[in-house]
């Protein structure tokens, strides 16, 4: 059993501003086309690109009392940018409001902003797609839209997470815990 996909976008709709709306459905577009190539679920692959963001929209204080809420473990970097709470928070969120939803759909929305440590192929399309959906022209993103299907989906996301993490050092941006955990996961799992 899963959750209608008609049904999800009508909800999600409920939920995101127009910009995070048109990023959801692009988000899950890309998805289905990594997924294609890559030989991952594509109903699956598009429910989590499309719901991915669930709790993106929500402000810093309701996200942070969302979070407490449903259980979700608050660092103090979360404290100080609770944004970095949406992924947690949307999944647990997603949870209880789909009870349907596939286990696998809900990692991914989960894992989509820091990944984690035995990321599955599921999980790596969507953190993929989120970063090379059409409207990301970031010059790293263009250079990882040309490498899809030429390399393992594994050595596509470990690129990605590389670029995204050279980007936080970069502009001298925090770096949660559970990035550090992944990024070491990846140098593992991926050398
Ligand atoms: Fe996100
Ligand atoms: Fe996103």
């Amino acid at each position: 059993m899963t959750v209608n996909a008609a049904e999800a976008r009508a909800a999600l709709a409920t939920r995101l501003g127009e910009r995070g709306y048109a990023h959801s459905i692009a988000v899950a577009e890309t998805a289905v086309r990594l997924a294609e190539v890559y030989g991952v679920d594509r109903d699956e692959a598009y429910l989590a690109g499309l719901l991915h963001d669930w709790s993106r929209d929500e402000n810093a204080a309701s996200l942070r009392d969302e979070a407490i809420r449903l259980g979700v473990d608050v660092t103090t970097v979360d404290e100080t940018v609770p944004y970095l709470l949406h992924a947690r928070t949307g999944a647990a969120a997603l949870r209880e409001r789909f009870p349907a939803l596939p286990e696998r759909v809900i990692e991914a929305v989960e894992r989509h902003t820091f990944g984690a440590a035995g990321m599955t192929g599921l999980d790596q399309v969507i953190y993929l797609a989120d970063a090379l959906e059409p409207g990301k022209d970031a010059p790293a993103a263009n250079e990882l839209r040309h490498e899809v299907g030429r390399i393992p989906l594994g050595e596509l996301y470990a690129r990605a997470y590389a670029a995204s993490l050279e980007h936080l050092v970069r502009g001298r941006r925090r770096i949660h815990p559970a990035t550090v955990e992944a990024w070491n996961s990846i140098v593992e799992e991926h050398v």
